[in-house]
């Protein structure tokens, strides 16, 4: 079986966390063996969130570059290296034995995108008001509510291809378990059979779920720090859906945020490939492979999940 799992930023770092090397460490290294508990399933592919990071890396680097902001293209690259390195230490130590390897990857991304007028992908830490917009009006940030606070904003297109797909294919072949596509991977645009890069942050969520796709998964996997896709979330009986198909799904109204496009990933890779997307937490994500764990998205009448081969 080959499974795509989407690691979720808040196994990074959790909501409220200061971002230090040494915590985000200790989180990856729970976080890998968490993991391995899918690596008997077959072969995986591990996706993973970078907002707090690259937030954090632009901030390092205009302070580095006497106020001249890095390119926001450059700062993912930094962002897949930097938690690439500590989750792959992680996973080999979590899995001894079993080879580890992190890819840099591409994303095409369409310069016509609506995005690029309407930046709406949070990044870095969150701010008071007054602080925000002095960051703002110094650096040239767009800036959104979120939360009790603020935070800069920037461009999140549509991922288009994965353009180390044959990379991702090799590894896998050589047995690798592979981390890519960190963040969302980096943000590329093809003009006349060149490559550029550009300033925007891909949604990892959906970055997942195209990966998934050309990668022929079985299994897409959307882990995160919530038992699964919730009725009432927030109210006084939260209900966990157990058991959903892409149309029931896109019916309910979910956080833009957070839980949508999760559930827009899982039903993109429902649909597009009839294989099963999860979405529950990371304690316990081995539960997502026999389907006892987390919200299950399938097409409906297809019979119930099989064990892995
Ligand atoms: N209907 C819902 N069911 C479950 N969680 C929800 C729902 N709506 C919003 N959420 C929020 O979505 C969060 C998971 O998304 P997100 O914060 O983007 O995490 P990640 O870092 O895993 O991508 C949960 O922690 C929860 O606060
Ligand atoms: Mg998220």
């Amino acid at each position: 079986m080959r499974i795509v799992a989407a690691l979720g930023g808040n196994a990074i770092l959790r909501r409220g966390e200061p971002l230090t090397t040494a915590r985000q460490r200790d989180n990856l290294s729970l976080a890998a063996r968490a993991l391995a508990a899918l690596a008997d399933a077959g072969e995986i592919v591990v996706t993973h969130g970078n907002g707090p990071q690259v937030g954090l890396l632009a901030l390092q680097a205009a302070a580095a570059e006497d106020g001249r902001p890095t390119p926001l293209d450059v700062l993912d690259a930094e962002s897949e290296g930097m938690i690439g390195y500590e989750l792959e230490l992680a996973l080999r130590n979590a899995l001894p034995g079993r080879s580890v390897a992190t890819l840099l990857t591409q994303v095409v991304v369409s310069l016509d995108d609506p995005a690029f007028t309407r930046p709406t992908k949070p990044i870095g830490p969150v701010y008071g008001a007054e602080h925000a917009r002095e960051l703002a009006s110094a650096h040239g940030w767009d800036i959104a509510p979120d939360g009790d606070g603020l935070r800069r904003v920037v461009p999140s297109p549509e991922p288009l291809r994965i353009v180390e797909l044959h990379a991702v294919e090799a590894l896998l072949a050589a047995g690798c378990i592979v981390v890519c596509a960190g963040g969302g991977g980096i943000p590329v645009a093809e003009t006349g059979g060149r490559l550029e890069g550009v300033e925007a942050v891909i949604d990892k969520d959906l970055a997942s779920a195209l990966l998934a796709e050309q990668v022929a998964a079985d299994r897409l996997l959307l882990i995160t720090d919530v038992a699964g896709v919730l009725l009432g979330f927030g109210g006084p009986a939260p209900r966990l859906v157990r058991e959903t198909s892409p149309d029931e799904l896109r019916r309910l109204s979910l956080a833009p945020g957070s839980m949508g496009p999760k559930a827009e990933a899982a039903c993109r890779f429902v649909e597009r490939t009839g294989g099963t997307a999860v979405i529950g937490p990371l304690e316990g994500c081995g539960g997502m492979i026999d389907g006892s764990v987390g919200t299950i998205v399938r097409r409906t009448g297809i019979p119930s999940l099989r064990m892995p081969r």
